[in-house]
């Protein structure tokens, strides 16, 4: 039986660098309590005069994930990009990223998961893929939280980072495994990480990012490992049979608590928050690219994505690298 496969990793970043430094000069907060209670150390910031938006970002990692993949744009059939923050509400982002690269013949469309977006569009390409109604698919994760995060913040302005990242997938006959995917969602819990559209009637329109942080760190701590346990379930695997977990970069010691609680060491769960952030919907496909571009993934390895965010939204993923 058919199957997909990630056969190519992109991620695409802006040059800036916002240090836990500058930050301090915006609000009252210290590099020490950042590093601390986050395990950040700075992250990219896009600087829209330079043309770094959400759809640039994202045509690069996409380019870049052609080019691991040794595949050309008009090869491509489906286009997806999660994203929370794109420049434009029409067109979608998906069909800006097909102009810029080129990609005549696919299909693209948007999806909105916050966070959990790169792995809610995998498993939607995988739905296409597996039916049969496509054979590829390009799915980016793509990210400017920083024009949607209150600077006056500090409970929210020290954790985001901007950045898009991108994989091909393929249908393959052997090799590559999807062994279970697990998706979830609790709307009556959405209000504890918000963000309000631009709604020309309220006077004073409340634009920014509104999170109760430590309700979303509970709900993170929670969740990810019911959610990876039920994937191991579905699957019939154990954490022993997990090469490396790839999860939601949001706060280290979220990482440490999945870890805890899952008795998986820390050197299964790579991460890349010291110098990224939260990316959002970028921050896991940004992870993979660099872990395949380190060679930390080896063909035939057993891999979990998982991740959680805004909506609330959550869900993992066990596939054969
Ligand atoms: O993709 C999903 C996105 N969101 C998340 O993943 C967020 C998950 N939550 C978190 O990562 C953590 O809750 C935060 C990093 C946001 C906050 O850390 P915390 O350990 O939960 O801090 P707290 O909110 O309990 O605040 C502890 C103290 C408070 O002071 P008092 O009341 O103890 O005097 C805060 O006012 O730290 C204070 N505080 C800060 N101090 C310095 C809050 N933010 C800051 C800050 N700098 N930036």
């Amino acid at each position: 039986m058919s199957t997909i496969q990630i056969l190519g990793t992109g991620s695409a970043l802006p040059e800036q660098i916002r240090t836990n430094g500058d930050i301090e000069k915006l609000v009252d907060t210290s590099d020490a309590w950042i590093q601390e209670r986050t395990g950040i150390k700075d992250r990219r910031i896009a600087d829209g005069a330079a043309g770094e938006s959400v759809a640039s970002l994202a045509a690069k990692a996409a380019a870049r994930a052609l080019e691991n993949a040794g595949k050309h744009p008009e090869e491509v059939d489906l286009i997806l990009v999660a994203t929370c923050s794109p420049e434009y509400l029409l067109p979608c982002c998906a069909c800006q990223v097909q102009a810029e690269i080129g990609a005549k013949k696919a299909v693209a469309f948007d999806l909105n998961a916050a966070c959990s977006g790169f792995l809610f569009g995998l498993q939607t390409a995988y739905c296409y893929l597996q039916s049969g109604i496509y054979k590829n698919a390009l799915i980016i994760g793509s990210e400017v939280l920083s024009k949607l995060v209150d600077w006056e913040d500090r409970g929210t302005c020290i954790l985001f980072g901007d950045g898009a990242g991108a994989v091909y997938v393929e249908t393959v006959e052997e090799n590559g495994r999807v062994w279970s995917m697990v998706q979830g969602s609790n709307g009556a819990k959405g209000m504890i990480l918000s963000c309000k559209e631009r709604d020309l009637t309220t006077p004073t329109p409340d634009l920014f990012i509104r999170m109760n942080g430590q309700e979303v760190y509970k709900f993170a701590t929670r969740q990810v490992p019911l959610c990876i346990e039920e994937a191991l379930q579905q699957a019939n695997l154990t954490v022993e049979n997990i090469d490396l977990f790839l999860l939601h970069q949001a706060n280290v010691r979220i990482l440490e608590s999945i870890a805890h609680r899952l008795k998986v060491s820390m050197e299964k769960i790579p991460k890349n928050l010291e110098t990224r952030g939260n990316m959002s919907s970028a921050a896991i496909p940004v992870l993979l690219d660099e872990c395949n571009r380190a060679g930390k993934l080896h063909r035939g390895d057993t891999i979990v994505l998982s991740g959680f965010g805004a909506g609330l939204t959550y869900g993992a993923c066990i596939m054969t690298w």
